[in-house]
């Protein structure tokens, strides 16, 4: 039997702190090709510092993040730790892409540029391809007839949906997602969670952040529930939503359902 693939995201004993505060305590996950994995937690709990540390857009002082099976590189130990290699990085970044709880759309470039400009700039990939492909994503999360519009003209439920096609033109080796529709109002939210279902159907990897336990409950391979910065609960869907362990997860869910 060959051995299976490495996880594309892995992440061990990841320690963060800002100053004094320990937000990361000691954090294990991991992400296989084509797996969902979502992470639930109360606010503050540590999930959105876990996403940007994963893509290396913050620093953490302890533990291992892999990519692919390739450990990052660091120099520096605890508080002075940072990447080593700026090529590993951005190599990284590139295929790790994120989309945010406020979409972070360039105001000043239509919906078509906006979704062109990081495979023009970052990946100097040819104008005519990268523009097909734009075409192509803006079809696929049904915004097509958006392309030349500017990103102040759509709903928020279009943003989220031109910020995901801007994250899938990198053609990235895996997606993080947070809160990406925590800022829309509920009848918007069911424009992006079809989205979302469409890529876990597609098995994209993803690790999605999220306050819809429904969404996580439909998408996901596995649930981390985070509490202070530490995996409280772990499990496949079935098992964490259907029959939680720990009060505090039972806690969460009841608080979360109301
Ligand atoms: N840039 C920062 N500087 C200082 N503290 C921060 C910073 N970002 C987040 N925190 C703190 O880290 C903790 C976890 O925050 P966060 O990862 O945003 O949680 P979540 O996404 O689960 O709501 C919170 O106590 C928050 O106040
Ligand atoms: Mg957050």
């Amino acid at each position: 039997m060959p051995e299976p693939a490495p996880p594309i995201i892995e992440i061990r004993d990841l320690h963060k702190s800002y100053g004094a505060l320990e937000v990361l305590k000691g954090v294990d996950i991991r992400a296989r090709k084509g797996e969902v994995v979502s992470l639930i937690g109360s606010s503050g709990s540590g999930k959105s510092t876990l996403l940007r540390c994963c893509n290396l857009l913050e620093d953490s002082q302890q533990g291992d993040i892999l990519f692919d099976g390739e450990p990052v590189r660091w120099k520096g130990t605890g508080a002075a730790r940072h990447p080593a290699d700026r090529g590993q990085v951005l190599r990284i970044r590139t295929n790790l892409a994120m989309v945010f709880q406020q979409f972070n759309l360039w105001s000043h470039m239509t919906v078509l540029e906006n979704v062109m400009e990081a495979p023009l700039t970052v990946l100097r990939q040819p104008r005519a391809e990268v523009e097909a492909r734009a075409r192509m994503l803006l079809d696929k999360v049904g915004i097509l007839d958006k392309a030349d519009a500017w990103p102040a003209m759509l709903s928020g439920g279009q943003q989220q949906r031109a910020a995901i096609a801007r994250a899938l033109c990198m053609e990235p080796r895996a997606l993080l997602f947070d809160e990406p529709t925590s800022a829309l109002d509920p009848e918007l939210q069911q424009e992006v969670v079809k989205v979302i279902k469409d890529l876990a159907a597609e098995h994209r990897t993803m690790l999605l952040v999220t306050h819809d336990m429904r969404l996580a409950a439909d998408v996901s391979d596995h649930i981390v529930f985070l509490h202070l910065g530490r995996i409280e609960e772990e499990g496949p869907p079935d098992r964490v939503f259907g029959a939680p362990r720990t009060d505090r997860l039972r806690q969460f869910l009841n608080s979360a359902a109301a």
